[in-house]
């Protein structure tokens, strides 16, 4: 995912980091200029992301969330490593993706039209274990397309790159 981001001009942009964990692209897209809000809904990762951006000497905002219900902007790039593990519970919320591992990232997508600008991209990383090639040919409101893979251990993971397809969805 960071190596996606990299390759993204977001000097200015306003980025929107979805559970930010430990708040490595949050904190990254800050380093580079970017208007960063990162949200997360443990609430120990909120205060580190703040705590770390002072430390680096970047400015962000942190928000307590589920996804983005506290959240009421809209982004020019928005970027979410979900929890992406099939699992049948969500005991553990980092890592815990319920069926298919596909639970958050498909939330994920039902709110983000509401916080994607007309032009903006959103970047959503997923793993082979999810069926990606299912989930983009599923998307109506998006145009979405892989824009980097890395083979790790037993997947591959995937960064999607989602667009709004003509105007629809908005
Ligand atoms: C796989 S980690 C990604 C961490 C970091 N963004 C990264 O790229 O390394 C998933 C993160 O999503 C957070 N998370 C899980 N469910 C969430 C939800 N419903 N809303 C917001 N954040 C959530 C977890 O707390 C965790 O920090």
């Amino acid at each position: 995912m960071l190596e996606a981001v990299s390759a993204i001009p977001i000097t200015n942009k306003k980025v929107l980091d979805v559970g930010t964990g430990s708040g490595i692209q949050g904190l990254y897209c800050a380093m580079r200029g970017a208007i960063v809000t990162v949200t997360d809904i443990n609430p120990a990762a909120v205060i580190y992301a703040q705590q770390a951006a002072q430390t680096l000497g970047v400015t962000l905002t942190a928000v307590q969330s589920d996804l983005f219900s506290n959240v009421s902007e809209r982004f020019d790039f928005v970027l979410f490593n979900p929890p992406y593990l099939p699992s049948e519970t969500f005991e553990d919320r980092t890592v815990d993706g319920g069926s298919k591992g596909r639970a958050l990232a498909t939330r994920f997508l039902a709110g983000l039209p509401k916080h994607l600008n007309e032009e903006g991209t959103a970047l959503l990383l997923l793993s082979s274990q999810n069926d990606p090639t299912s989930l983009i040919a599923d998307q109506q409101v998006f145009e979405a397309s892989v824009v980097a893979k890395r083979a790790l251990f037993f997947e591959e993971l995937q960064v999607l790159s989602l667009r709004f397809r003509g105007n629809a969805g908005r």
